[in-house]
């Protein structure tokens, strides 16, 4: 389904970007890996071809994704590559862990840099190519966090909850246009992103927490996402814990799960 496609992941040099990457190079999709840490990149690109993968399958495109000037070029540069790109997966990310008292104005700032307007901006320069060509997928990871409010986690969350307003509202737009929009909602998963969090003043978390650490493995969540991108899924729920039951418990019975997350919180 994906053989020969034009898949461009940002947030590829590190867990769910990185664990997509493997399972679209086993489809035969031209991948175009994009982060800011050009070493890991390569490692990523090295273990593909590896796998199997044609090493002229496989590119690579330095972004920083709040580095809006530059984004122009960058998107210049992948749709030179191949000629066109027919999937974006928006899942370049940070995470969060501080109270909302402790957390500096800059530091929301930053959460929203990255998680909002960061995937906005490259949506934006990636979506005339697609309406051009008539086709095109638009995923972007979003999270449970998307959902539902948690402790420690007020910035991500309202990105989180922004990102998903958005796609929604994108999807109503362009479906018209041949264009797809996903929203991924994973749950806990076991990556990076706690030790890459920030904290109030901005600094690294650097510590991998409990809930990340008893998360599902980042292969099978992997896996998850690509049967529902092959199952055409518009929302693609991936998760193993109590979280993926709470999104159930917050649409039906909403009151409950305030209760249940204060709890929680204060446990
Ligand atoms: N793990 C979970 O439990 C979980 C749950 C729900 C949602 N998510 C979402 O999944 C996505 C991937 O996270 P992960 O869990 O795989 O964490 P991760 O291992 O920390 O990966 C984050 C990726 O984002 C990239 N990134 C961060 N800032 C960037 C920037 N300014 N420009 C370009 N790339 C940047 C990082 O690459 P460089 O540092 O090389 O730039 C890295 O490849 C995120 O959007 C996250 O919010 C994760």
């Amino acid at each position: 389904m994906f053989e020969n496609q034009v898949v461009w992941i940002t947030g590829a040099s590190s867990g769910i970007g990185e664990a997509l990457a493997y399972e679209f190079a086993k489809c035969g999709a031209r991948l175009i890996l994009s982060a800011r840490r050009e070493d890991e990149l390569t490692r990523v690109m090295q273990s593909c071809v590896q796998n199997g993968a044609a090493a002229d399958s496989i590119s690579i495109v330095l972004l920083d994704v709040t580095d809006e000037a530059a984004l122009p070029s960058k998107v210049a540069d992948a749709q030179a590559l191949w000629g066109r790109i027919d999937m974006l997966i928006n899942n370049a990310g940070i995470s969060q862990r501080s109270l909302c008292i402790d957390t500096d104005m800059a530091t929301y700032r930053r959460l929203f840099e990255v998680d909002v307007f960061g995937k906005i901006a490259l949506t934006k320069e990636v979506l005339p190519i697609m309406l051009k060509q008539g086709s095109g997928h638009m995923a972007v990871t979003a999270s449970v966090a998307g959902k539902i409010g948690v402790s420690q986690r007020t910035g991500y969350c309202a990105a989180k909850h922004a990102m998903m307003g958005f796609f929604d509202a994108l999807r109503s737009e362009v479906s018209k246009d041949g264009i797809r929009v996903t929203t991924i909602t994973p749950g806990f998963i076991r990556t990076a992103i706690s030790e890459h969090a920030l904290k109030g003043d901005g600094s690294k978390f650097g510590k991998v927490d409990a809930n990340i650490a008893g998360g599902m493995d980042v292969k099978e969540c992997a896996s998850v996402i690509m049967r529902g991108f092959k199952k055409g899924k518009q929302e693609i729920p991936v998760g193993k814990g109590i979280e993926m039951k709470a999104l159930t418990i917050k649409r039906f019975f909403p009151n409950m799960l305030f209760k249940m997350v204060a709890k929680a919180s204060n446990s």
